[in-house]
């Protein structure tokens, strides 16, 4: 593939075009010259909010590490927004690590956390760590992320003794899906409430260096984020977290059939880039494309 990167012939220098950002993305940027774990305690000490997209390939990467974003999520939604399946369960940790070394070859700044995939931690502790290990060695990530609270203890232990940042996820939580049966709010009554809290609370002191919660009512987000003193980063839970996640290709508009509350799209990504095919190929039919200027 001929990207502007790497064609001799390339007008624009991809790399000059991208560096000359909004003053404000510039500010934000120079701030911190890169984001770290610590750098997000730090951000919720002061109040700033962290801004967390997810990214699975190198050219997105590039371009939302530009634009200033701290965390990208090498998410599993990899597994629907990649290759089409219906859940998170069937992505596969090679799958997993291709995805994540992509993107770390795309940035400069962010700090980049992995998804583990289903299957790849619960089991035991040690597959956890080896799992673990092999996305920090392979893809060079800074960090990983799993689902679940007490029933998945032991391997967050083994995993942070070795080393290795985690980052939590309670509320909706998809590798669980066929266990629940829906994608609903999640914690909706007390009891379920006060074990997400207790939950929330065990992965701090294990030592967890942040927290994503899904799908949960906004006053149940305020509640975490104020008793933890890590980072809670919500996806549909409310304003009062520390932090906001989105799927990259919902926020862009790439997907057209999910639809959640919580969900702003910033661009119609699908109908932009259907519209230019469709010139694309109206051009070639009609012998428009290449002109004279376009050829050698
Ligand atoms: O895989 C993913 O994209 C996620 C986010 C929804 C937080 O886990």
């Amino acid at each position: 593939m001929s990207t502007a990167q790497n064609d001799p012939d390339s007008s624009t220098n991809a790399k000059g075009a991208a560096s000359e950002g909004s003053s404000d993305a510039e500010k934000r940027k120079g701030r911190y010259r890169r984001i770290t774990t610590h750098v997000l305690h730090e951000m919720k000490e002061r109040g700033e909010k962290i801004s967390m997209l997810t990214a699975y390939d190198y050219s997105m990467a590039r371009i939302l590490d530009d634009a200033g974003i701290d965390v990208l999520l090498v998410g599993d939604s990899a597994s629907n927004v990649m290759a089409g399946h219906e859940t998170t369960l069937p992505i596969t940790l090679d799958q997993m690590i291709d995805h994540a070394a992509s993107v770390v070859r795309g940035i400069q700044r962010t700090l980049v956390v992995v998804d583990l995939p289903f299957g790849t931690y619960q089991s035991n502790p040690m597959r956890a760590l080896d799992s673990s290990i092999r996305i920090m060695k392979e893809a060079g990530a800074h960090a990983i992320k799993l689902e679940g609270g007490r029933e998945v203890k032991k391997s967050v232990q083994k995993i942070l003794e070795a080393g290795i940042p985690v980052m939590g996820h309670l509320g909706l939580t998809p590798q669980s899906i066929y266990k629940f049966g829906t994608y609903t709010v999640r914690a909706k009554e007390e009891e379920e409430a006060e074990r997400l809290l207790d939950d929330a609370v065990l992965l701090e002191k294990l030592g967890c260096f942040a927290l994503v919660l899904e799908k949960i009512p906004a006053e149940l987000g305020k509640r975490v984020a104020e008793r933890l003193t890590i980072p809670v980063i919500g996806i549909g839970a409310g304003p009062h977290v520390d932090g906001q996640v989105l799927v990259v290709h919902d926020m862009l508009g790439l997907t057209k059939e999910f639809n959640p509350r919580f969900l702003r799209r910033y661009l119609d990504l699908y109908a932009t880039i259907k519209g230019a095919v469709e010139d694309y190929i109206d051009d070639v039919k009609s012998r428009d494309f290449p002109n004279k200027k376009e050829q050698y």
